[in-house]
């Protein structure tokens, strides 16, 4: 967001490591300049540029429509997790402008989700930890993004369950230092960028706890009450957000989504975890009685939304983002089965149901989720594209076609992962 056009141009040559082509410096370039430069009215504010559009290297002279191209650069935290890859992906296809992705590369990080775009130079990654705050600090500084898209997470409800620990720092003590970089970077901005500024913190709606099975979906105002390790950090993230912006002025924004399913998503979850054990003919696992309710959401409707709130939300405001698709887990996993007797008629054990297990209740198991989201919709004209059985079912064909994905996600940490989860 710096504001001569030459030092923009200058730094997203910089920034995609090519060999700067700007007139007076490359044989090549210098007479292609000469020609158009002398058609260029001289009052004019220009500067030539070589960028990268929908794969194809092209030569300009930015004008204000290529200057908004350039710098309406982002940077989300987690871009190599199940939400954050997805949304990198949309973004880059939709949007056409640069992302900065900053992940520490956990177990769930995995950058064979971004192979699509990673050579494209308007996504750039960065290992690193949310809590360093120089590290943080220095992306700001050198990347000047419009927006910092927050999604970065510890965010396995199990997990928390055995180890709180890494929930509090990454969710709570990371939060905290991504903001208070965010506050620095903010108050250093000009008035004009300063309007335009946003914090988007991607949130849950496990924070407002459990519903009853006649009680409204959660909405906006609804009040917070989280029951497990990982929605109580989740929640006292989304506090501090609530408090940087009524104190410090901080221009945030937050959503507040139901569950997700699609690509990329790392098998210790639900929906992909059926998925596999059920085509491996091992076990799957329902916890209980299979009748606690929650409510899906194709990613893609998710992505959708977020970039919908980034657009055009109100800084200081809340808002749910929710499919309108209550299923008990029972019912997902017995379609899960259905779709998979009819494109794996071949698998070791048919039909799938029969692996069914209903196993031990996991410890303060929230009984319902559901999202109120008529306020996305009517401000935003938002409304999710798939409905839970086109969601579904494109959702076990992407694992079905992506067994390499799958291969590499089913090695190593996850392995160590399950052998505890189940032993
Ligand atoms: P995920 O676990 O798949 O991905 C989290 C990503 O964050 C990973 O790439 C991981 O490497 C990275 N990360 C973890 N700790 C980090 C740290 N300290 N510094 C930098 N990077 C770190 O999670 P997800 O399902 O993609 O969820 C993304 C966000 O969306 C989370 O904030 C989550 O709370 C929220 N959310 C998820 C769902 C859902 O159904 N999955 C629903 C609503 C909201
Ligand atoms: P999960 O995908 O872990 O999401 P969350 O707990 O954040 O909602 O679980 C979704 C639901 O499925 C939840 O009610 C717990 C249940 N579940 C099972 O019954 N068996 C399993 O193996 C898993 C992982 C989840």
């Amino acid at each position: 967001m710096e504001s001569s056009i030459a030092s923009v141009t200058s730094r997203y040559i910089e920034d995609m490591k090519l060999p700067d082509l700007r007139f007076g410096q490359s044989p090549l370039a210098a007479p292609m300049w000469a020609v158009l430069l002398k058609r260029i009215p001289l009052d004019w504010d220009y500067s030539p540029v070589v960028y990268n559009q929908s794969g194809q290297w092209r030569f300009g002279i930015t004008c204000p429509a290529q200057l908004a191209y350039m710098e309406n650069i982002i940077l989300v935290t987690g871009g190599a997790g199940f939400i954050g890859s997805n949304f990198i992906l949309q973004w880059i296809e939709r949007e056409g402008t640069s992302v900065i992705n900053l992940d520490k590369l956990t177990y769930a990080g995995n950058l064979r989700n971004l192979l699509r775009v990673s050579s494209d130079p308007r996504y750039r990654f960065t290992q690193g930890d949310v809590c360093d705050g120089e590290l943080v600090r220095g992306l700001l500084k050198h990347h000047q993004p419009r927006a910092i898209v927050h999604f970065a997470a510890e965010s396995h409800v199990d997990r928390s369950i055995r180890g709180p620990d890494d929930f509090i720092r990454t969710n709570v003590h990371g939060t905290f230092s991504v903001l208070e970089e965010a506050r620095g970077y903010f108050e250093g901005l000009g008035d004009q960028d300063r309007q335009s500024f946003r914090f988007l913190q991607v949130s849950t709606d496990e924070v407002y706890g459990s519903l009853g099975p006649n009680d409204s979906p959660f909405c906006e105002t609804t009040a917070y009450a989280p029951n497990s390790p990982y929605s109580a950090s989740k929640a006292g993230a989304d506090h501090l957000v609530r408090a940087y912006h009524h104190t410090y002025g901080l221009p945030t924004l937050t959503t507040n989504c139901s569950n997700n399913y699609g690509p990329y998503q790392f098998p210790e979850k639900l929906i992909p975890l059926m998925i596999l054990n059920a085509r491996a003919g091992k076990p799957l696992p329902v916890y209980g009685d299979g009748l606690n309710v929650r409510d899906w959401l194709f990613v893609e409707d998710h992505c959708e939304a977020v970039r919908r709130v980034l657009a055009k939300g109100r800084a200081g405001e809340t808002y749910n983002i929710g499919g309108w698709s209550e299923k008990r887990n029972i019912e997902i996993v017995e379609t899960i089965c259905s779709i998979l007797d009819e494109l794996c008629a071949h698998d070791p054990v048919v039909p799938h149901r029969k692996l069914i297990t209903l196993v031990k209740d996991r410890p303060g198991h929230d009984r319902r989720y559901a999202i109120d989201a008529r306020k996305i919709e009517r401000e935003f004209a938002w409304k999710p594209r798939e409905s839970f059985e086109s969601g579904i079912r494109m959702t076990i064909q992407w694992y079905l076609q992506n067994e390499e994905w799958v291969k590499e996600v089913s090695s190593g940490s996850y392995r160590k992962w399950i052998a505890t989860q189940y032993s």
